[in-house]
């Protein structure tokens, strides 16, 4: 891994863990308003860092996203990714977030976009999630989730659909494409047809 992208997912892997331990002082300590308090299901895998909108719009050109597409956001913060295709390309999208704040907040976003018809998000576990719909899927994890996530992506993606995934790659599976864009890596998968 280059250095840069070394020092990024050492960074999110450390916010993650700092995450953690706040969760742990928290659930020590009774909050007034703890009842009501939106929890995740499980700590997420990585923490919410958005991908700046230039490195969006380069990873859907990437994936030559169409308005024919269905596009899948695995851990969609804020819902930006499904939220520009859906008004770029008319494209219909479901973003899927571990953190009910986010999903809170992307479906904000997604009225205020005025594209709230094309979109949905959905409180998940990103590896519990049924992607067989999917023929584009965007990803912005950390290298180990990507190497975790790759048999899931080809048992249930489509030969043909096609992943783009913001500055980590997915280990020994090679990237049909990748590219730098304002400094970020991106990388395309195209799913390989099935072996009989
Ligand atoms: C680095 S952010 C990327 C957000 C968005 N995809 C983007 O590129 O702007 C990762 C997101 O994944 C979510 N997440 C972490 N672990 C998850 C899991 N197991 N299932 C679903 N979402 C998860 C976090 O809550 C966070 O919003």
């Amino acid at each position: 891994m280059p250095r840069t992208a070394a020092r990024l997912a050492a960074l999110l892997a450390a916010a993650a863990l700092a995450g953690a331990a706040f969760a742990q002082t928290r659930a020590g300590v009774p909050l007034a308003d703890e009842a009501t308090a939106a929890r995740p299901l499980r700590m997420p895998d990585v923490i919410f860092v958005p991908t700046p909108q230039e490195v969006v719009d380069a990873m859907l050109r990437m994936a030559n996203v169409t308005r024919d597409d269905v596009l899948f956001d695995l851990g969609s913060g804020d819902g930006r990714i499904v939220i520009t295709a859906a008004q770029r390309y008319g494209t219909r999208g479901t973003g899927i977030d571990i953190d009910p704040e986010r999903v809170q907040e992307a479906i904000d976003n997604a009225k205020a976009a005025g594209v709230k018809k094309l979109v949905r998000f959905r409180n998940e576990d990103l590896f519990a999630a049924d992607l067989r719909d999917a023929t584009v899927v965007t990803l912005y994890l950390l290298p180990e989730l990507n190497r975790k996530l790759a048999p899931k992506l080809l048992a249930e993606l489509r030969p043909g659909a096609r992943i783009v995934s913001h500055q980590f790659d997915m280990g020994s599976w090679k990237p049909d494409r990748e590219a730098t864009v304002a400094g970020r890596k991106i990388y395309l998968w195209v799913v390989p047809p099935r072996q009989p």
